[in-house]
């Protein structure tokens, strides 16, 4: 078996981030319990119309992780092997929520070991809590006035609510058990 010296070792988590949620921080800051470092990238994609600009979601993600040097964001096109190549990432992560995420990575993980049987997948679990978070639902529900607070991070919030020119809904108080 072949085994890696995850000292100094960068992993890529690769994404559209459109934007990122809760459940995106829970799988970085997984990531960094064994990887040093953990490059956010995103794809450029000029097929999909995204709520928040390339340059919009770098910034997101930059103010989220301020102060942190060991999570970093880049962009990227092409294909995702390439680029990690190019940066020296032997480690590409995705996030898995539920067996119904699990086909697509799969085929995703399969297709890139065959482009570079170098550059091995890890997939990891956000917390149950974070299951049924996604960056679209996240849009909908804020789009049709629903909080989204505990789901996105407070800048994202902000942003959100920037973009859709809707005012941010104050938390409401939990009921107690
Ligand atoms: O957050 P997403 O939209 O599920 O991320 C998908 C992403 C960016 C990981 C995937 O589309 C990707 O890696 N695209 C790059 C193109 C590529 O390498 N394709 C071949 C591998 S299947």
């Amino acid at each position: 078996m072949r085994r890696k010296n995850l000292k100094g070792s960068l992993a890529v988590f690769p994404g559209s981030f459109d934007p990122i949620t809760n459940g995106h921080l829970d799988i970085v800051d997984r990531g960094l319990g064994v990887f040093d470092r953990v490059r956010m990238t995103i794809l450029m994609n000029p097929e999909k119309q995204p709520l928040f600009s390339v340059e919009e979601r770098v910034a997101i993600i930059r103010e989220t992780f301020r102060g942190d040097p060991r999570v970093e964001v880049d962009t990227f096109t092409g294909l995702l092997v390439d680029y990690a190549e190019k940066v020296g990432a032997s480690v590409i992560i995705r996030g898995i929520r539920a067996i119904s995420d699990f086909e697509y990575e799969f085929q995703m993980a399969l297709m890139n070991r065959r482009l570079n049987p170098q550059i091995e997948t890890v997939f990891m679990m956000p917390a149950e809590s974070y299951s049924y978070v996604s960056s679209r639902l996240v849009k909908e529900v804020f789009q049709l006035g629903g909080r989204v607070s505990d789901l996105v991070p407070p800048v994202v919030e902000k942003r959100l609510s920037e973009k859709c020119g809707t005012p941010l809904k104050p938390g409401r108080a939990r009921r107690k058990k």
